[in-house]
């Protein structure tokens, strides 16, 4: 490994040192250049380190996700979504014994104060389900403010638990409030995924009638969004959490980031993509706007920051998206056929080849929840939900070591200082 970097500036050579990566890129460590006066000018944080950490590891050229070591292939195969969480948390995979007392923890913390209700009503029938979960989470930093010790490591834990507890609560509460329907309660005897799905599609007092295959659909769907490293929402819950602020209120404004189209927002981009291209004789006209560097149109659910060969959680999603199909026996839904159109041109074409641009995991996961009979709507929150452990480990691990207030610096190309011009002047 390179150990120093040496660069001058204006004939005088400083030294940087390097720190080298347990996987992947190094870093040079430029925490010095301040004193030189000079900053470093990254916009989009394309080459810039922003922490470290022992999460999650992206080889983006191999299309490599390794949370704590594992590879996500084996934990989708294998793993539970709860167990993923506490192993994101932890570090490690739990025994048996700490499953059961992890899982014991969520399901004991599921249920929400009634009163809690009231933040649902404020919101218009119809509101974005976002909109309401971000407001939400907001609503519990005031619930559970005043016990709150960030400095405390069991206090930390005892926020993550119950934030993966309430989570699922809650969304499911915005998607009832949007459409106008009661409230069903969490059912402690169902898994984690089930329990959501019933909280949506359920009713109170009734047993359960959702299938199998779409419960397990939906927990591998949260297995593969648990975590992605330093990405924009994950980036914005650890900026926010940097201010000491109430972690609920840091991860309320994650759920801000997720949900642009950009990030998480993709997936509901996507189905209204395949809505509007409409019919599979248009796929190669959107291609082209897709292509044309006068329309700001992007495919969605194509390209990655990160990866730069293929996503293997949208592979190990495009399995799970046939078996689903199988096992519904879905055969000529029309936007599927749009999607596999798309999918097919996309990836013999030269401009998305040059340009590394593949199918990512929203792409897939828009078109399985469709199958599943999820509305489009719910999509965004669903990762939401597959996200939380990450963003709440991140958080934890941030606090867990010391940490400095994030405050980028500015190339500043506005005015030179001038006089104040008085209303009649100007
Ligand atoms: N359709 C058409 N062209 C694209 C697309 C796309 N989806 N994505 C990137 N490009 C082009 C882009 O115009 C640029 O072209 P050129 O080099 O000629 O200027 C080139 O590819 C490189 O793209 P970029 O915008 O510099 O890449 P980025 O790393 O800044 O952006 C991205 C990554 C995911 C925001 C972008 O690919 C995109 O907007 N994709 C569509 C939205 C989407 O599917 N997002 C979900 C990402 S996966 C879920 C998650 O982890 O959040």
């Amino acid at each position: 490994m390179i150990q120093k970097v040496q660069i001058t500036i204006d004939g005088k050579t400083i030294e940087l040192p390097t720190m080298e990566a347990k996987e992947g890129t190094n870093v040079i460590d430029v925490r010095g250049l301040i004193a030189e006066g000079m900053f470093t000018y990254d916009p989009g944080f394309l080459s810039t380190a922003s922490c470290d950490s022992a999460i999650t590891y992206i080889d983006g050229d191999a299309g490599v996700l390794l949370y704590r070591g594992y590879e996500i292939e084996q934990l989708a195969d294998n793993s539970n979504h709860l167990e993923v969480c506490s192993l994101l948390l932890n570090g490690e995979l739990p025994s048996e014994t700490e499953l059961q007392t992890f899982v014991a923890s969520i399901k004991e913390k599921q249920t929400i104060d009634s009163k809690f209700q009231q933040i649902f009503n404020g919101f218009t029938q119809g509101a974005h389900p976002m909109a309401m979960v971000g407001s939400a989470i907001s609503g519990l930093a005031a619930l559970f403010h005043e016990e709150i010790d960030i400095t405390n490591a069991d206090s930390r834990m005892t926020t993550a638990h119950r934030l993966i507890a309430m989570i699922p609560t809650l969304a499911a509460m915005a998607y009832k409030h949007g459409r106008g329907e009661s409230f069903v309660e969490p059912d402690a005897s169902l898994g984690y995924a089930e329990n959501f799905l019933n909280m949506c599609f359920g009713e109170t007092g009734k047993p359960s009638t959702i299938s199998r295959t779409i419960s397990s659909a939906m927990d591998k769907i949260f297995i593969l969004h648990a975590d992605h490293e330093q990405n924009a929402s994950t980036s914005t819950v650890r900026m926010s959490g940097s201010t000491d602020c109430n972690p609920y209120a840091a991860i309320s404004a994650g759920v801000s980031a997720l949900w642009g189209p950009a990030h998480g927002g993709a997936n509901e981009a996507v189905l209204d993509m395949l809505n509007e291209i409409g019919d599979v004789s248009r796929v190669e006209e959107y291609v082209n706007k897709a292509k044309d560097k006068n329309d700001p149109f992007k495919l969605m659910g194509f390209g990655h920051r990160v990866y730069k060969n293929f996503d293997p959680r949208a592979k190990v999603m495009e399995a799970s998206c046939h078996a689903v199909f199988e096992e519904l026996g879905v055969k000529d839904d029309p936007l599927l056929e749009i999607a596999k159109r798309l999918e097919t041109i996309a990836r013999e074409d030269d401009y998305f080849i040059e340009r590394k641009l593949y199918p990512n995991i929203d792409f897939y996961s828009g078109i399985t929840l469709k199958a599943i009979g999820i509305p489009t709507e719910l999509f965004t929150v669903i990762f939401t939900l597959g996200r939380m452990p990450g963003w709440i480990s991140h958080w934890n691990e941030m606090l867990s070591a010391p940490y400095k207030i994030a405050r980028p610096r500015q190339l500043y190309l506005g005015e030179h200082q001038r006089e104040y011009v008085g209303i009649n002047n100007r």
